[in-house]
């Protein structure tokens, strides 16, 4: 509760004393009032602490652009801290002239800079056989958004020179897991950059300095951070991150493989379990909605869970293959409600129930769970996850 002391009519104690000075914090940080806005991590999920994960403190954020120290983290083998002088990127295998880059060399080729979300694959894995973690932090948290400025990967190959059976290519990380995907050409050469920056300064530690590759609108395991090589192949390696992992078991036993795209996916982000309403009469809903094929058309909310839909404002700019901000004004009469929200993308496709999603892909799966989320408002104002159908 407010101090009294500090309120109308008397002085605030901070208007009644010099603030700290320019030389205090030459790294800006949060206000210490806001300590509580941090990601999380389950600690549960993984057996060690470095091959884990954290999530994005999604109902915290305004807009759509994610603050550097809050974008969730994945690792493998822990999160190394690479000095950019003793970095190197290797090009090599199916080019014409297999090079080696300094950091110094990549930023001498044309700057790109766009707004790209990143989700991993797993994002709501843990939601499959029901409605399991109570706060949209963790059943959605594993994305997150910025603008990232890089060089285009395009651009760096046609430098080595792509022989004409170049077909794949197989980018690997400097971190102890030595990460590696193997990414179709065609993909390559449309849109992937090679980012050394994210929100303006240098990509932290955690998200791959100083080199990561991007793969818009693909799976954030394709991602590779602290990009060491990228090998040049006629065809994909099969490594061990594109069979036993990254791939969806369907229930006839046989396995979904290849499943790059990140499908057209949203979620109320306020009110949720962590976000509960406090005063019945006019609220503001907040969501955010995403698709991996391009630009988020159309979010519908409903209030019954699925029975009736009306449509939310989407706020500007809406960007390919970018997190989307809309909104729902409402008015909360303090009675229960089954709050979802369904988004629809430019090529029409329509983000699923879990009903439907679940009749194609059965239950063994942990990846590409983009099926629509419900909470549950009780009329205390708290926010559960629950599962329909
Ligand atoms: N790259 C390397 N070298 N090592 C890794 O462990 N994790 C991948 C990908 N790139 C990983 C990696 C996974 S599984 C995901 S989801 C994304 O990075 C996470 O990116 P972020 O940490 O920036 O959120």
């Amino acid at each position: 509760a407010a101090n009294a002391e500090n309120l109308p009519p008397n002085l605030p104690s901070w208007s009644q004393h010099l603030g700290f000075s320019v030389d205090d914090r030459p790294y800006g940080r949060p206000s210490q009032h806001e300590g509580h806005v941090v990601r999380r991590s389950v600690k549960w999920l993984t057996a060690t602490r470095e091959s884990s994960v954290n999530f994005t403190p999604l109902h915290e954020l305004d807009g759509f652009v994610t603050p550097n120290g809050l974008c969730f983290e994945r690792h493998h083998g822990g999160a190394p801290d690479i000095p950019s002088q003793d970095h190197r990127l290797m090009i090599h295998g199916l080019v014409n002239r297999p090079l080696l880059f300094t950091m110094d060399d990549l930023m001498r080729f044309p700057p790109v800079s766009r707004f790209h979300f990143l989700e991993c694959a797993a994002n709501g894995g843990m939601e499959w056989r029901g409605s399991q973690l109570n706060g949209c932090q963790y059943t959605h948290g594993m994305v997150h958004c910025v603008q990232w400025t890089g060089v285009s990967l395009k651009t760096v190959l046609d430098e080595a020179g792509l022989k004409s059976h170049a077909k794949w290519l197989l980018p690997e990380g400097a971190d102890s897991a030595a990460m590696t995907r193997s990414i179709p050409m065609e993909k390559a050469l449309d849109d992937c950059l090679l980012a050394y920056s994210m929100n303006g300064e240098r990509l932290r530690p955690e998200q791959g300095y100083p080199l990561r590759l991007l793969v818009p609108g693909w799976e954030g395991n394709m991602w590779v951070k602290w990009l060491r090589r990228i090998e040049v192949g006629d065809q994909p390696w099969h490594h061990r991150e594109e069979t036993s992992k990254y791939t969806d078991l369907l229930p006839d036993g046989k396995a979904r493989r290849f499943t790059w795209v990140m499908e057209a996916k949203s979620i109320i982000t306020n009110p949720s379990p962590e976000k509960p309403l406090s005063v019945k009469g006019v609220q503001q809903l907040k969501g955010l909605a995403w698709s991996g094929r391009g630009k988020i058309k159309r979010v519908d909310v409903s209030f019954d869970g699925g029975m009736n839909w009306q449509t939310a404002r989407l706020e500007e700019p809406v960007l390919p293959k970018c997190l989307t901000r809309f909104y729902v004004e409402w008015n909360w009469d303090g009675k229960s409600v089954m709050l979802q929200s369904r988004a629809m993308d430019e090529t029409g496709y329509v983000q699923p129930t879990y009903a439907d999603l679940h009749q194609v892909r059965g239950e063994n799966s942990i990846y590409h769970n983009n099926s629509i989320q419900t909470w549950l408002i009780n009329p205390n104002g708290e926010a559960e996850n629950v599962r329909l159908g």
